[in-house]
């Protein structure tokens, strides 16, 4: 997407060879006008799908799925890191390991906003070693859900998360993908129709 990798290349600041900080608009400040956009090209790309939820994990992974429910029309569930006071009723939990963190999160989602009816998009802002998504589409699966595929914002080519979500069957779509941040640069790799 055109636009982003833009303000990608405007605004990100390349740390070391394996960040990006992009917090002007979409992990600290967010850029609602291209959230928008960014929401209405996933709605594009899944519009025969059936989609029925948007799955994200907080907190990032939150703006650019609101706007993907709003485009489609369909609610959008959040997996918490932590477990909220209210939290009382059965849940579904997954274990993500961050190898850039080095912590482990217990992730959960209501079992009541998600059943075997329903067409799943799951959507986050970074994808990296894929530890994030796994675990989200792993609670899809023990609601008896439809993963129908990944929807990302920024991919990190050059880290494996995509390969270990392909070679498990899903679809991945990322909106800017970036082959390397070598010499503080960002490189991207950009597809025909893109
Ligand atoms: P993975 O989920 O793909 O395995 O990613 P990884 O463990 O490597 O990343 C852990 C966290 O760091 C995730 O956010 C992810 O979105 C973020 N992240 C990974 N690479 C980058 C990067 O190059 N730039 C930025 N800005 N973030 C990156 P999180 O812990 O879920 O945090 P948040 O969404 O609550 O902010």
């Amino acid at each position: 997407m055109k636009e982003l990798r833009e303000k990608i290349q405007k605004e990100g600041t390349v740390l070391g060879e394996n960040v990006l900080k992009v917090d002007g608009f979409l992990t600290h400040q967010i850029d609602a006008k291209l959230m928008s956009q960014i929401g209405q090209r996933f709605a594009e790309l899944y519009k025969d799908r059936g989609i029925t939820k948007i799955v994200t994990i907080e907190a990032s992974g939150i703006a650019p799925a609101v706007f993907a429910g709003l485009a489609m029309d369909v609610p959008v569930i959040f997996a918490r890191k932590q477990k909220s006071l209210t939290m009382n009723q059965e849940l579904l939990t997954a274990s993500v390991y961050s190898f850039t963190k080095q912590v482990t999160n217990d992730i959960s989602i209501s079992t009541k906003f998600l059943t075997k009816n329903d067409h799943v998009l799951v959507i986050d802002d970074f994808l990296a070693n894929g530890q994030a998504a796994l675990g989200l589409i792993e609670l899809c699966q023990q609601a008896g859900a439809t993963v129908e595929g990944i929807g990302i914002v920024i991919e990190k080519s050059f880290q494996n998360g995509r390969q270990l979500i392909v070679d498990k069957g899903y679809r991945v779509d990322s909106l800017a993908r970036i082959a390397s941040l070598e010499n503080n640069e960002v490189h991207f790799i950009i597809e025909e129709e893109d």
